[in-house]
């Protein structure tokens, strides 16, 4: 039995007593409760606006639709990712396009979105990845987006609170996009945002998730839209959740020095940090030679742990048909493995986490 799960979501009473007054009040849909929840996320991220979503899949449908991304575009993201990030740009009705990664980051590669861009005419947007809670290496794609006039997306789903030169991310690019599953630094149960500067981005997203309601909010449809609304349950989930995410994250950040300081002579290659950059290490990920074998073993001790992602989304079926040069991403999908770091890990977990890896001899 795993005894040291790899995400352990903490719902506590703030948020039970929440959501009862809220479902006393029959408040249940859209309403005031996502208004703010709206209102405290783009102040938490330093953004002017965000409009909430029901899932961090439909933020990204939503926010390419909103920056006018569809049919006959291109737009570069990363290959090593969940599939989500790419299916949005599908979903969206256009193509995505894979530009490697860099092998201590595993965020877009700035050098190769700019080959990419440089080979086709189509692409009018990068859409970046903050793997695992690191952010991307936003100032150089913010140069080669500027260069070629192209729009940026951050898929902040795994990122929530970390800080690129200072800033949080969500503040970069044309829009961003979060996620609020169960196993993210913050939840809703499921949920999403789009955060923006730009007020017709904000607009148009908001349209769009609302049925492409005019902002009135009234029986006036000005364009095709979808549901995919937040509830105000998950609102109010969220607005508790929100507050707590600074020690959420200080207790992660906490969690994996201690493991970055234990594992410095195990067999394994622990996480970067630049120096630029704020990780809020939504996952713990090292890379093993033998991985399969050391999650295997630390399955037997009782450690749960995770391959975020066994196979590049180039290479998964539903991508069949295109063939991308991704060595980098083919590589990390290969040796990558993310150990539990969530805020519920414990000083003796971490003890046992560290010396199960330190003793396996494969
Ligand atoms: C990088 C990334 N993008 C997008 C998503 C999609 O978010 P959701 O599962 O809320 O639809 C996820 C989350 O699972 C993710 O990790």
């Amino acid at each position: 039995m795993t005894e040291i799960p790899i995400a352990d979501p903490e719902l506590g009473e703030r948020e039970i007593e929440r959501v009862r007054q809220l479902m006393e009040s029959g408040a249940l849909a859209d309403g005031p409760e996502v208004r703010r929840f709206e209102e405290e996320f783009a102040d938490f991220c330093g953004a002017d606006r965000a409009v909430a979503a029901s899932n961090g899949t439909a933020a990204l449908h939503a926010a390419l639709v909103a920056l006018g991304i569809g049919p006959g575009d291109a737009v570069v993201t990363s290959p090593f990712s969940f599939v989500a990030s790419a299916n949005a740009v599908r979903l969206a009705g256009a193509e995505p396009v894979f530009a490697d990664v860099d092998p201590e980051t595993y965020a877009l590669d700035p050098e190769a979105v700019e080959s990419v861009v440089r080979e086709r005419d189509d692409v009018t947007a990068v859409l970046a990845v903050h793997l695992y809670g690191l952010p991307a290496d936003l100032g150089h794609l913010l140069d080669v987006a500027d260069d070629y006039d192209l729009a940026l997306i951050e898929d902040a789903a795994q990122a929530h609170g970390a800080a690129y030169r200072g800033e949080r991310v969500g503040s970069f690019g044309d829009a961003a996009c979060f996620s609020f599953y169960p196993t993210k630094n913050m939840t809703t149960g499921e949920g999403g945002m789009i955060t923006t500067d730009r007020e017709d981005v904000a607009e148009r997203a908001a349209s769009f998730v609302n049925h492409g309601r005019s902002a009135d909010g009234g029986y006036d449809h000005v364009r095709l839209g979808h549901n995919l609304r937040l509830t105000s349950l998950a609102a109010a989930i969220g607005r508790v959740q929100l507050a707590r995410l600074p020690d959420y994250n200080a207790a992660r950040r906490s969690n994996a020095a201690y493991l970055t300081d234990a594992l410095a002579d195990a067999p394994v290659e622990t996480p970067t940090e630049p120096d630029d950059r704020r990780h809020v290490y939504h996952q713990y990920t090292v890379e093993a030679d033998d991985r399969d074998g050391l999650a295997a073993h630390l399955d037997d001790v009782g450690v749960g742990t995770g391959v975020y992602y066994p196979t590049p989304i180039h290479e998964q079926p539903a991508y069949d048909g295109t063939e991308w040069d991704a060595p980098v991403a083919e590589r990390a999908a290969d040796r990558v493995l993310s150990l539990p770091v969530h805020p519920n890990v414990s000083e003796r977990d971490l003890r046992t986490i560290a010396t199960a890896i330190t003793e396996y001899d494969h």
